[in-house]
C-alpha cells in the first residue's frame, strides 16, 4: 500500500508512467499478437529465465573452448568471419576447424539473444506488467548486444588479454542478473525485506565483491598461462605462479566468509548455502588439479563451467536471504484478472 501511495504522489514516477503509456500507445497497437502466443510466452516465462541463466553461463564455456583449441582468430574479422563472408570459407591462413569453432561461438550469441528476447516478450505481455521483471529481462537482451560488440573488439585487438577478461566478466555479471530475473518472476515488487540479519547482508555484498576479484584474478592466470587463444597472442607478463597464488588466496578469503555466513544464517536458506559451499569446494579442488597437471585443455573448460556455477550458487543464496512481497495493487490486479477469467469461463459455459 505504502508503495502505491508513493507512486501516486511522486511527480517523477508520474512523468515516467505517462511516458511509458504514450510509448505503449505508439508501438503496441501496430503489434497485435495472437492470444496463443501470449499464453505460450507466459506459460514458459520461468523456463525462459532458466534457459537464459544457463545460456549466459554456457556461452563462457564455449568461449573457453575457442581459447583452448587456439581458435580465437579462426574468424579473423568481425562482424564478418573472413573478409567478404559472414560464414567460414576456405582461407589459406586459417584452419577450417578453427574457423568453425569460432563461428559456432558467434552463432551461439544469436541463440542467447533469442532466449533473452523471449524473456523480454514474456515480461512485456504479462498482466500486470512487472517493471522489475521487464527491466531485468531487458538487461539480458542489451547485455547480449554489448557482448557481441566486446567480442568483436576482442577479435580486432588480436585477443588482447584484458579484452578477453572484460568479455568473460560481463558474461558472469549477466549470469548473476539472470538468476535475479528468475527469482523476480516468482516474487513481488515491493522493496527487498531481509530474511537474515543486516550484518549478514553486508557480508554478502563484500562477498560478491571478493567473488568479482576471484574471477578477475582467474582471468589474469589465463592471460599469463598457455591458453590465451592464439599462438601469437601477447601474454600478460607476470609469473603465472604469482597470479595463481593470488587467485587461490582470494578463494580462501571467499571460503572464510562462507564459514562466517554459515554461523550468521541460522536456519535461513540452508539448502542454498550448502549448495554454494559444495560448488565452491568442488571448483577449488578442480583448480588445484588443473594447476598441478599443467592446465590440460578439458579441465580449463570445466573450470570455466565451475566459475559460472559458483556465480549462480552465490546469486541464489543472495535471493534466498531476502524477499519481496507483492504490492497491494498487484494483488488487486491479480484478483481482478482471476475473477475476469472466471467470469469469461462461466460466460463461455452458458
Ligand atoms: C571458487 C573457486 C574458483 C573460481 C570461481 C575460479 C575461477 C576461475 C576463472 C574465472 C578463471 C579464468 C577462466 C578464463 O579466463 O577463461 C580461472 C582460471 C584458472 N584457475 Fe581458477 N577459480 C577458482 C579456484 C581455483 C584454484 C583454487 C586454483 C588453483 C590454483 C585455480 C587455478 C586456475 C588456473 C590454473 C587457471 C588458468 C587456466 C587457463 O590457463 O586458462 N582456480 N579460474
Amino acid at each position: 500500500m505504502g508503495c502505491d501511495r508513493r507512486r501516486s504522489r511522486d511527480p517523477h514516477d508520474q512523468a515516467l508512467l505517462t511516458r511509458a503509456r504514450l510509448l505503449s500507445q505508439w508501438y503496441l497497437p501496430s503489434v497485435t499478437v495472437p492470444d496463443w502466443v501470449v499464453a505460450f510466452l507466459l506459460k514458459f516465462q520461468r523456463a525462459f529465465a532458466v534457459a537464459v541463466v544457463m545460456a549466459q553461463a554456457g556461452i563462457a564455456v564455449t568461449g573457453s573452448i575457442v581459447r583452448v583449441t587456439g581458435s580465437g582468430l579462426g574468424c579473423p574479422t568481425w562482424p564478418q568471419c573472413v573478409a567478404g563472408s559472414l560464414t567460414p570459407v576456405e582461407h589459406p591462413e586459417v584452419a577450417p576447424l578453427h574457423q568453425w569453432v569460432e563461428f559456432g561461438n558467434r552463432t551461439l550469441t544469436g541463440l542467447v539473444g533469442v532466449i533473452a528476447a523471449l524473456c523480454v516478450l514474456a515480461a512485456w505481455y504479462a498482466k500486470p506488467r512487472r517493471k522489475r521483471v521487464l527491466k531485468l529481462a531487458l538487461v539480458q537482451l542489451v547485455g547480449v548486444g554489448v557482448q557481441a560488440v566486446v567480442g568483436g573488439i576482442t577479435v580486432l585487438t588480436g585477443l588482447l588479454w584484458w579484452t578477453v577478461s572484460v568479455h568473460f566478466l560481463i558474461s558472469m555479471v549477466l549470469t548473476w542478473l539472470a538468476v535475479l530475473l528468475y527469482a523476480a518472476i516468482g516474487e513481488g515488487d515491493e522493496p527487498a525485506r531481509p530474511l537474515a540479519g543486516r550484518n549478514l547482508l553486508r557480508l554478502q555484498v563484500v562477498q560478491a565483491g571478493v567473488l568479482g576479484l576471484l574471477l578477475l584474478a582467474g582471468t589474469f592466470v589465463t592471460a599469463a598461462g598457455p591458453h590465451a587463444g592464439d599462438a601469437a597472442t601477447p601474454r600478460l607478463d607476470v609469473p603465472v605462479e604469482t597470479l595463481s597464488q593470488l587467485h587461490a588466496d582470494l578463494l580462501f578469503l571467499f571460503l572464510g566468509m562462507l564459514v562466517a555466513m554459515g554461523f550468521a544464517l541460522g536456519s535461513t536458506a540452508r539448502r542454498a548455502y550448502y549448495t554454494l559451499v559444495a560448488t565452491v569446494i568442488a571448483q577449488g579442488a578442480l583448480g588445484m588439479v588443473q594447476y598441478w597437471t599443467g592446465v590440460p585443455e578439458v579441465l580449463v573448460s570445466i573450470h570455466v563451467l565451475g566459475a559460472g556455477a559458483v556465480v549462480i550458487a552465490t546469486a541464489n543464496l543472495w535471493v534466498h536471504t531476502r524477499e519481496r512481497a507483492r504490492s497491494d495493487q498487484a494483488q488487486r490486479d491479480d484478483e481482478g484478472l482471476r475473477s475476469q477469467t472466471a467470469g469469461n469461463s462461466v460466460a463461455s459455459h452458458v
